[in-house]
Parts: structure tokens; sequence; C-alpha cells
């Protein structure tokens, strides 16, 4: 795992949008997009650097993440709407390749099946962009999620659904929803995961320091073979080795910098 320590949630928002930007200057990207808070200051670096300075998405394809349940595409509070408002809507993805799971497919178990078959068809996803619950889920795996797991139905904790309530009008968030699992997240080949704010402190240490568990989902990630963790002082906050992380990060800035000078 690389670890990279910001100074604030727009700073995170800027080195996210460095490792994405750089994935999308090499050719057609297969980029996997996350929805909620944590991703927003990427979105908007990204988004910003799309309509200053020319950064394209025009030969990129898009993933969701995950999907409730039960809501058409065009619900305003479906992940499909939601990755639009927040980012698709704003640079020149076309929106025939923004791929979301259809949370209102007759046969959810289908749908599942179709998912993980579309991303293989696609090459697998190059760049997944990922945030962490406050209980360590990433997409909705909640804990206790296979480590193994693919995309599938799941039952939101109560947790997440009052979490999440906040975005509904009647309060009624869907109980059940589509997820990519753990191993279709493990599968993307470089995994970047931002977190922000100190609700989310306990978790980070979890997935960094603590024991690979399905009890913190995200701590899957240490099994991923490029995993980047970009953290800002509150979500670092409960690391107990922040020292190396701190040289680790002066070094590899120290590396990449010389590639590009030599390139
Ligand atoms: P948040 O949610 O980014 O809105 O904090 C993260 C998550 O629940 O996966």
């Amino acid at each position: 795992m690389q670890i990279l320590l910001c100074d604030s949630p727009d700073h995170v928002g800027r080195r996210a949008a460095d490792v994405i930007e750089a994935r999308l200057r090499q050719g057609p990207a297969v980029l996997g997009l996350a929805t909620g808070g944590s991703p927003r200051t990427t979105y908007k670096e990204l988004i910003r650097r799309h309509q200053e300075e020319q950064l394209s998405f025009a030969q990129a394809t898009a993933f969701t993440l995950d999907e409730y349940a039960g809501l058409p595409p065009s619900h305003e509070q479906s992940y499909y709407s939601t990755i639009r408002r927040e980012f698709v809507d704003h640079v020149d993805l076309p929106l025939e390749r923004l791929i979301t799971p259809n949370g209102d497919a007759p046969d959810l178990v289908a749908e599942a099946n179709r998912y993980d078959s579309a991303i293989s068809a696609a090459g697998g996803v190059d760049v997944q962009v990922l945030g962490i619950g406050a209980n360590g889920h990433i997409g909705f795996n909640e804990p206790t999620s296979s480590l193994d797991s693919r995309t599938r139905v799941k039952t939101l904790t109560r947790t997440t659904r009052e979490d999440n309530a906040r975005f509904f009008a009647d309060g009624q968030v869907p109980r059940l929803c589509l997820t990519e699992g753990l191993g279709t997240i493990r599968d993307a080949k470089l995994a970047v995961l931002v977190a922000m704010g100190e609700n989310k402190a306990e978790a980070v240490r979890l997935m960094v320091e603590g024991p690979v568990s399905a009890n913190c989902p995200a701590s899957v990630l240490q099994m991923h073979r490029h995993a980047i963790i970009i953290l800002d002082p509150q979500a670092a906050a409960q690391l107990s080795s922040l020292e190396y992380y701190r040289e680790a990060q002066e070094f590899n800035d120290d590396l990449s910098l010389r590639a590009r000078s030599a390139g």
C-alpha cells in the first residue's frame, strides 16, 4: 500500500486527480467511479482540469461501483444520476460509456453477473476510485463481505442507511443494493482510496494497519497489487507509522520527479 498524507480535502483531491490524469494520458482508460462525499474533491479537480487544461475523458469508459436496488436510473438518488450530476455531465466522457449496475432490473442476480462480464469485456478496470465507510466498507461491501466476492445483491446495514438517509426527501433508503464485490475491486489494476475527516480515522487505521479481515472490508486492499491510500490529517490521525509513510512519500515524490525530468 502506498500512503499519501495530504494537508486538506482539496489536496487529497489533487493527488487523486494526478493519478487518474497520469493514466488517462497513457491512452484509453477504464475508470471505476465511486459516489459519495469522499471523491467529490477529486471529481471537482478533474472537472477543473477538463475545463482549464483540456484533460479529456473522450476515450475513457467508466463503471460505477454500486447502485441501490429498486431505484430506476432516472431517480435523483440513484448512483447513476448522482455520478452524472457530480462528475460525468461536466466532462467529455461519452454517456454510452458510463456503465452502472441497473438496480431496477427484474432479475438482480442476472444483472450482477452481466455487470461483472461487462467489466471483463472492457478489459478490466485500470483505475478504481474508492471511498471508505466509517464501518470499513468499500462500495456497498458491508462488514463480513467475502474477501473474494463478485458483483452481487447485498443488504445494507442500518448504519449505512442512516448515514445516507439525509439524501432522501422521505428519509427512506432502499434496503438492498447491487455492489461490485471485494474480488471485483481487487481485480482493478490500480486502486485509489480517498478518505477525509475524523469519522473515518478508525476505519483507515484498521484498513492499513489492522489484520486483513472481512470485518473491515477495505483491509482487502492490503492484498491489492497497487493500492494508493490518500488521506487528510484527520483521516490519518490514528495511524501509528505516520513518520514512515511521510518518509516513503518524500522518497517516492523524489523518484517520480527524477523519472519525469529524465523522460
Ligand atoms: P462518503 O461515503 O464518501 O460519503 O463518506 C463513503 C462510503 O460510504 O463508501
